[in-house]
């Protein structure tokens, strides 16, 4: 199956290191970051968990909980956790999904046949409050996802939902926005009383709202 962008979340239950997860109910009005790595007890999905870790008040500070997801069975992943809390100076802090069986990898088409066809790669999908995917991204097994990233995406989504404001490319926090194309001059007026620069008519900038 492919999920995307749009689509509700398939819901699942499956277990986890938390114990049983069922998605939709956990996420419950939080938003979630849903990410894949191949196996574990390997060396780049070892920084990786570490550095999501890490990250787990940063990821709090925007009301989003994170999951991640190997097929490797339960007693493994609590083996590995030992294992990423003496490499990364943070012990795991949020659930690891066991799927085992396939559930989640198969209603997320995680496992990609041509690159490995019983490991599922580094797939990222963030999902809003309303379950629907807002972001999804697929990376190969040889190289680390930038989870500063991810965060820079949850910006700007938060940032849409709640302003009405798109980010421009390398945006930043702090930075200008871009009004959204369907929001007219005269809306905009009362949406950002503090005023925006009309570059041309298609691309109109504002202080980022709320900083
Ligand atoms: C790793 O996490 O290090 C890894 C996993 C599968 C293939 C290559 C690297």
């Amino acid at each position: 199956m492919t999920v995307q962008l749009g689509d509700t979340a398939p819901d699942f239950t499956q277990d986890s290191t938390e114990g049983p997860i069922s998605l939709h109910a956990y996420l419950g009005d939080s938003w979630g970051v849903l990410f894949s790595h191949p196996a574990d007890f390997t060396p780049v999905c070892t920084t990786e968990l570490g550095a999501v870790a890490r990250l787990k008040g940063e990821f709090d500070k925007r009301n989003v909980k994170v999951l991640g997801l190997s097929v490797d069975p339960l007693e493994s992943h609590n083996v590995w956790a030992a294992d990423i809390k003496e490499t990364q100076g943070c012990a795991l802090n949020f659930p690891l999904i066991a799927d085992k069986d396939r559930t989640v990898s198969d209603l997320y088409g995680m496992i990609h046949p041509n690159a490995n066809d019983t490991l599922t790669v580094r797939s990222v999908f963030i999902i809003g409050p309303d379950k629907k995917v807002k972001l999804t991204l697929t990376y190969p097994a040889s190289t680390g996802r930038n989870f500063q990233e991810i965060l820079r995406v949850i910006d700007s989504l938060q940032l849409t939902a709640k302003h009405k404001v798109a980010t421009p490319a390398d945006w930043q926090q702090g930075d200008d926005c871009i009004i959204v194309p369907a929001v007219t001059n005269e809306q905009a007026k009362t949406l950002f009383p503090g005023g925006f620069t009309e570059v041309k008519p298609y691309l109109r900038t504002v202080k980022q709202p709320g900083s």
